[in-house]
């Protein structure tokens, strides 16, 4: 009795699943197609169900007489079976059917407005954004911006291990595979803030590996990729001049890239816009000053694992980086 009252609330309360990580929230033209698709097939199957079961239901209760003695009783098995095949071949059909035409209609954009690259590793989300002719453009971490109604190309690619891109309202799922390229084409029809999951379980930081994506308006999107585009600032204020400082002078700058400044590694997120960016750590946090001085202060309490040594800064260098680090709008 318990079990069915769980069972109850729990339907209950997933009835309201919804947000901007939700394949039920479709918002795009894949995204729609899939859920059109599911939809389907889900209603057919909980239709067979309900049938079976009340088919059950009705053998089991309905009133018989007792055969006379030696009488023989057809029960119409053979017809049951001959009906049961033709139905099940006549579904797997259509759904085959169906899925070849989903399948279709996901493929159907090929020559995509926008290219981007995108990276997958441990745990976190390098994107590329090119040029029509394939040309780099800038760089950015765990956040994407795309224009609404355009179709948006990007490659899948994994350093690591295999990982999957996933922004359910959006597009299907596709693996991202170590020295293998996938490509992954998809749409947004209506302007908002989606949330994109690793879907791959790809060790200990799996769940924390998100980014944002942001559907806005054309007009919108051309600022914030002339704003990407575009180097460094050097944030005003003594506190940020100084943090540039000790950001060059330590070992931040072997790992990250700022372009305009002579930091240049490759191994962590390019940081040239990082204060522009709505969350730090693939998702886990916003990015404020704060959080972006706590996970200078201890990366691995914040997220254990992952790949940000931890390099010892005194309180007034803490300060000043990342007062710098939030002025790199
Ligand atoms: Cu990357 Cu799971």
């Amino acid at each position: 009795m318990r079990h069915a009252v769980v069972m109850v609330l729990l339907t209950i309360f997933l009835t309201a699943c919804g947000g901007n990580q939700s394949a039920l929230n479709a918002q795009g033209i894949s995204s729609t197609a899939l859920k059109d698709l599911i939809t389907v097939i889900v209603s057919v199957c909980g239709l067979i169900w309900l049938m079976v079961v009340g088919c059950l239901a009705w053998a089991l209760l309905r009133r018989r007489s007792e055969p006379a003695e030696g009488q023989v009783v057809d029960h119409g098995l053979g017809k049951a079976v001959k009906l049961s095949v033709a139905g099940t071949t006549v579904i797997i059909i259509a759904f085959t059917a169906a899925s070849f035409a989903t399948t279709r209609r996901l493929d159907s954009a090929s020559d995509a407005d926008i290219k981007i690259v995108a990276r997958a590793q441990q745990w976190w989300w390098q994107f590329t954004y090119q040029d029509k002719n394939g040309i780099w453009l800038f760089q950015t971490a765990n956040e994407l911006h795309i224009p609404v109604g355009q179709d948006v190309r990007v490659e899948l690619e994994a350093l690591d291990v295999i990982h999957s891109f996933w922004i359910p309202s959006l597009a299907g799922k596709l693996d991202m595979i170590p020295g293998r390229k996938n490509v992954l084409t998809f749409r947004a029809d209506r302007a908002g803030i989606y949330r994109g999951q690793c879907a791959e379980f790809c060790g200990l930081q799996h769940s924390h590996m998100a980014f944002v994506v942001v559907a806005e308006n054309a007009e919108e999107y051309k600022k914030w990729t002339i704003g990407q585009i575009a180097p460094a600032s050097h944030p005003p204020g003594a506190e940020a001049k100084a943090g540039e400082a000790v950001f060059m002078s330590k070992p931040c700058a072997a790992c990250h890239t700022i372009r305009g400044t002579n930091a240049s590694g490759t191994s962590g997120p390019d940081l040239t816009h990082v204060g522009s960016r709505q969350t730090l750590a693939a998702g886990l946090l916003d990015v404020t000053r704060g959080t972006l001085a706590a996970w200078v202060a201890d990366p691995q309490t914040i997220k254990p694992g992952n790949n940000m040594p931890l390099v010892p800064l005194t309180s007034d260098e803490l300060r000043q980086v990342s007062a710098y680090l939030e002025g790199l709008k």
